[in-house]
């Protein structure tokens, strides 16, 4: 198995482009299923959950071509309403492709999304709004039937969590339904906006994306069109954290900052110098990390979940005691047990995480258990003495797009 191994020391230097957000690229790829026509998609990361969504699109009767980082899908002749089982174990978030397939063809059969390396990851908030866009959903022997017989018709929904998921499923099957649908309480994530914004350049009329509440005009048709994803706000974060945790100094390219104001708001605390200049980040880190004042993870404008592993990692090497208060997901600690072969100095305790800084880290054998967990375990092995073996980086490469590359161009002595 392909595993990563990291001589940590070297203080991280240069400059790299940061990649096209993978949050973004699902929901957009199963959007391109609402498009008679060619959808052009640019700055398309090379992630195995990309392959995966291209595999599912081709299964359903999709023609996908892949050109650096442009992927080109024709849906003309969509054939099929189904996604094989092991496609949708191979990635959770292929839940997001059921209110495009339900939304071009009036049916989609899926198996229910196994649960994942975070908690349970349960789709009710989907499931409960598809319906009141007049879906049947029967569910049995682990698959989910549905089917809009008498077609989708808007409707006003409020979700009781603003759930990123269920919001771009709504968004999914309400875009060519028949009047308006409301969503109250949506989620504001920039991956969001990014979705609006693909869909309606595409000809669909959604309003209000980026705020709490979504207005959708259902269209009769949905032509092909050409969109870049936006930047990868999380990837950016695990880079700064390498940065920050090797007292180096990286300048980020091709960001997004304003879609990273809590983000960089913690690395400020933490002592590192921040340069925000258009698209660019530059960090300049402190000698000695200070602890920072609480970081609680919070749905968007707030401090991201998914930034939460990279955080604690970069924090296990400052001076003093931080907290982390974990609200989105309900397990999303596993990989603090393999930071502490590091020599990591954190306890958990249901939702809150206590990081203790230590002086030094050593080189240890790991395991990711999931993607941010094993991105964790890179930024320590990059400041840990000796020799770092990281295992089971396939999470890694879900949403890394070549993590050893971009590192070896910033001075780590990295190799796969
Ligand atoms: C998206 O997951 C992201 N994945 C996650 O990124 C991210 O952590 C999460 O949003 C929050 O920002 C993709 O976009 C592919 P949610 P999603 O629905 O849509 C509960 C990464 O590392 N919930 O906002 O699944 C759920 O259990 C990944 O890139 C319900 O209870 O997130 C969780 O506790 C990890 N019922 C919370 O809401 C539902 O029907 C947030 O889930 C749906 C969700």
């Amino acid at each position: 198995m392909a595993e990563i191994v990291i001589r940590g020391g070297n203080r991280l230097n240069g400059e790299i482009t940061v990649q096209g957000a993978k949050n973004s690229v699902l929901p957009i790829l199963a959007a391109t299923i609402l498009c008679k026509g060619d959808c052009a998609v640019h700055n398309c990361p090379n992630l195995s959950d990309v392959d995966v969504s291209i595999k599912i699109l081709e299964g359903l009767g999709c023609n996908c071509l892949r050109e650096d980082n442009t992927v080109i899908v024709d849906s003309r002749d969509i054939s099929c309403y189904k996604i094989p089982e092991h496609l949708m174990r191979e990635m959770r978030s292929s839940v997001v492709f059921l209110g495009a397939i339900i939304g071009r063809t009036g049916k989609a059969v899926i198996s229910s999304p196994g649960g994942c390396e975070l908690g349970p990851r349960p789709i009710d908030l989907h499931l409960s709004a598809l319906e009141k866009l007049g879906v049947q959903i029967i569910e049995e022997h682990g698959y989910l039937y549905c089917d809009a017989r008498d077609g989708l018709k808007g409707a006003e929904i409020t979700l009781s969590f603003p759930s990123v998921g269920a919001t771009e499923n709504i968004i999914l099957a309400a875009a060519c339904a028949e009047g308006m649908t409301i969503i109250h309480n949506a989620a504001k994530e920039p991956e969001i906006s990014d979705l609006a914004d693909f869909l309606n350049s595409a000809g669909a009329r959604i309003y209000g994306s980026g705020s709490d509440t979504i207005y959708i005009y259902g269209v009769k048709t949905l032509s092909g069109t050409e969109h870049s994803i936006i930047p990868d706000r999380i990837v950016a974060s695990t880079y700064m954290a390498a940065a920050a945790i090797t007292g180096g100094n990286v300048c980020l390219n091709g960001v997004m900052p304003s879609h990273m104001v809590a983000i960089l708001s913690v690395f400020r605390d933490s002592g590192c110098e921040i340069d925000v200049k258009g698209k660019t980040i530059r960090i300049k880190s402190s000698n000695k990390l200070l602890r920072v004042p609480t970081v609680r993870s919070l749905a968007y404008p707030g401090f991201p979940t998914d930034s939460g592993p990279i955080i604690i990692s970069m924090l296990c090497m400052s001076r003093g005691t931080s907290v982390f208060v974990e609200n989105i997901f309900e397990n999303r600690f596993r990989y603090v047990d393999e930071l502490k072969r590091l020599g990591a100095k954190i306890k958990t305790e249901g939702k809150i995480a206590v990081v203790e800084g230590v002086d030094r880290l050593s080189g240890a054998n790991c395991k990711c258990t999931d993607l941010r967990g094993g991105a964790a375990l890179v930024i320590a092995g990059l400041a840990a003495h000796g020799e770092t073996v990281i295992e089971e980086i396939r999470h890694i490469n879900r949403g890394y797009d070549n993590i050893v590359k971009s590192l070896k161009t910033l001075n780590a002595d990295i190799k796969e």
